[in-house]
Parts: C-alpha cells; structure tokens; sequence
C-alpha cells in the first residue's frame, strides 16, 4: 500500500512525456523477422513446409493429435461446426458475451444461434441459463473462456454429454492454461485458437483448429484449401520427380471448400511466438498482479473477471464501473488507451432476432471497461495508468 502511494506520488509530480499506451501491441522482434527470412529465400511464401512445422509445434504444447493452422478463429469455429455436419436450422448455445465471430460461425453453417446469459462474478456461460434455453433442437454448445479466464468446465462437459451435445471450445482469449489438470482447449471435442494481432502470441492474422478426433478434423485439409486435398508445396516436388507419371497435375474436388489456410509467413512467426510464450505469459502475469495490487482499494471499481494470474493466462484485463463514461474520458485525456469488450451479441442489430433474454449481461454490459495489456507495458506504465484511474473514481 505504501509503495502505492508513493508510486502514485511520483507519477503526480513527474513530467510524463505525452506517449500514448495503446491498449494491446503485438511484440515482435528479430526472432521472427529471421525466421520469415528463411521463408523468403526459399521463395515459398504460400501453404507450405512452416504451417506443418508450427501445426505440429502447436499440437505438442497443447498435447491434442491434431491441429489444422487457419488463416483465422473465425475460419476455426466455422469449420469446427461443419465437421459434424449438423442439419440446418439446428440450434447452437453461446454466450452472448463474445465476440462477433462465435455467432457469426454459427449463421455460416445455416444454424440458428441462442445466447446465453452470464454468470455476474466472472461474465461467463451462466450455467441455470444455458440448462433453461436447451431444447431437443440444440445440438452443439460453445464456451468462450473470456478474457482467458476458464469457463466451468467440469460442469458443462458432463451436462453436455447427458443431452448429447457437441462441445466447441472458443480459446480465442487464452492459450492453453491448465484448468482443473486439463489444458483449455482439451476440454471439448474440438477447440479453435486465434493468433490474430491481439492475441497472447500473434501470426499477425491466423487461428488453429485442435481436436484430440483425427476422424473429426478429417475433412479440413481440403476445407480449408477450396476443396483440394492435396498440398501445394508436395504435389510442387512431384511436378520435376522422376516417375513417368504425368497426373502429377491432378486433383479432385469432391466439396466446396473455402480459402483459409494459414501460409508460410505467419506460420514463421509463430514458430517463434510459441517458444516466447511462456515469457509472453509471465509478464502479462506480473502486469495484471500489479494491476490488482494497485486497484485493490480503488472506490467505485471491481476487477472485470475474478483474475487469477498466477494460474491462467489472459487476454484481456478490465474493471467494472458504473462511471465509464468519465473514466474512459479522463484516460483518453491522459492518452491512455481503453476499450469495451463487448457489447452483448443478443443486442446486435444482426442477431436480435434471435431474441434471448440475458438480464444479467444487460445489468454488467455498460460497466465494462478494457485496460491495456501487453508484454511492453511496464510496470511503471501500469501504476501511471492505476493512479489516473484512482484520481477519477476517488472524485465521482
Ligand atoms: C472470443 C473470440 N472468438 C473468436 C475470435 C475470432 O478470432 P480471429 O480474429 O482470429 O478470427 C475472437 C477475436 O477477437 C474472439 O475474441
């Protein structure tokens, strides 16, 4: 507490350049600029040799059999609810606290969304909720570990399989924390990962789709690929090989697929994001304990989610406050950048029709206030940014 203060003092009385903090930043180095290098002078830029490399690199550290390199999550959770080949106008749970592109998966694949409520402590799938809105028509349930902070999923499994419900895991905000034993992404049938710039580790844009089921993801190499299961990069050796062969051309296309693979260059950078992973989650661990040690006595706030850093990792720290509007104000004029993750996707003009009642969600939605979090931030960045919330909130 006294640190606090005489951090807070400092900050009062030091001549702080007008630097603005962004709210996420990607940290990318010479590691990766070497290792697109690599991509370049082999001329091969395209699907190829790195996406294999960073598949399997990726399947080691979550421990599933098979994982497919997208060119996005989006891409991810519209193939993973393919995979089961569900029967249009079947319903899927979600929460309605997500981003767009879990709903949006769902109306790719000519299924009908229902939204789920939130739980008031960490605004993650209310379990009473996702029990009342089932119905004989639901055939899939996708939990969204939001933030990174991991969704109860000793219960939701169990119940799932009771109702014979597929389970997609959306770990767009984590990347493989432990939970209960068990890596997240390891919980459901299929878990889909993204790597897009905000992301605990970055390919710039891409995402994996992981399943411990080869059977499952069987179709995604071609699905990904408009259609062709063959790779590129392969049947490209076998143009100059010696066979007297000259189908060496040839392909079937026997599904309509879509353009979604992940390439070399992104691949290359996420070779190298993943061996500076656990870096990456130290110091995102360090910056949001010093977050909490700094806001604990904070008036008018509560922390976004109940974080706990020693033991997951996160993509996204927030509080809570019913001023908003003047706290977002006051650190825009401290060039602090802040954003709102997210507005309810019952509330979207695109999905109220799917009309769900989420009394919880409504009362939390605007209270919600995203702070920055990235690995360049430092800790006196952090007191800087506590100190102007505390300035605030202790005055309203
Ligand atoms: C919860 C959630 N799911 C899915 C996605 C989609 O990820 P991508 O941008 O890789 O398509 C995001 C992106 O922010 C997300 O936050």
């Amino acid at each position: 507490m006294k640190k606090f203060y005489l951090n807070r003092l400092t900050n009062l009385f030091s001549v702080r350049n007008k630097r603005s903090i962004r709210l996420f930043k990607p940290s990318l180095g010479n590691r990766e600029l070497r290792e697109v290098q690599k991509s370049f002078n082999a001329s091969w830029v395209g699907l190829g040799p790195k996406v294999k490399i960073f598949e399997q690199a990726w399947s080691d550290y979550l421990g599933c059999n098979k994982a497919y390199a997208l060119n996005s999550a989006t891409a991810a959770l519209h193939l993973s609810l393919k995979a089961f080949k569900f029967k249009p106008g079947k319903k899927v749970l979600l929460p309605s606290l997500t981003f767009a592109s879990t709903a949006s998966a769902v109306l790719y694949n000519n299924l009908i969304p229902v939204f789920v409520d939130c739980d008031v402590d960490n605004l993650s799938l209310e379990l009473e909720d996702l029990k009342n809105k089932y119905d004989k028509d639901c055939v899939a349930i996708i939990p969204v570990h939001y933030t990174g902070h991991p969704c109860a999923m000793e219960k939701i499994i169990p119940w799932a399989k009771s109702k014979g419900l597929k389970v997609i895991e959306d770990c767009a905000h984590t990347a493989g924390s432990f939970y209960k034993g068990k890596r997240l992404g390891m919980w459901g049938d299929i878990s889909c990962f993204s790597f897009e710039e905000k992301k605990l580790l970055t390919t710039g844009d891409g995402g994996m789709i992981c399943s411990d089921d080869i059977n499952l993801l069987k179709d995604i190499p071609p699905l990904r690929w408009v259609g062709i299961d063959k790779d590129t990069w392969k049947s490209a050796k076998s143009y100059v090989d010696d066979q007297k062969n000259t189908m060496h051309w040839y392909y079937e296309i026997n599904e309509l697929g879509y353009k979604y693979n992940m390439n070399d260059l992104s691949a290359s950078i996420g070779i190298i994001q993943l061996k500076r992973l656990n870096y990456f989650l130290r110091k995102r661990t360090q910056i949001i304990e010093r977050y909490l040690e700094n806001l604990k006595n904070c008036p008018n706030l509560i922390p976004l989610v109940k974080y706990e850093p020693k033991t997951y990792s996160y993509q996204i720290f927030g509080i809570r406050t019913s001023f908003r509007e003047q706290l977002m104000l006051y650190l825009k004029q401290n060039k602090i950048a802040t954003g709102c993750h997210y507005t309810p996707l019952h509330q979207q003009p695109l999905f109220k029709t799917y009309k769900s009642s989420c009394p919880i969600i409504e009362s939390q939605a605007n209270k919600l206030i995203t702070l920055p979090l990235h690995v360049d931030l430092s800790l006196k960045d952090i007191d800087f940014i506590c100190d102007k919330i505390y300035q605030c909130l202790s005055k309203v």
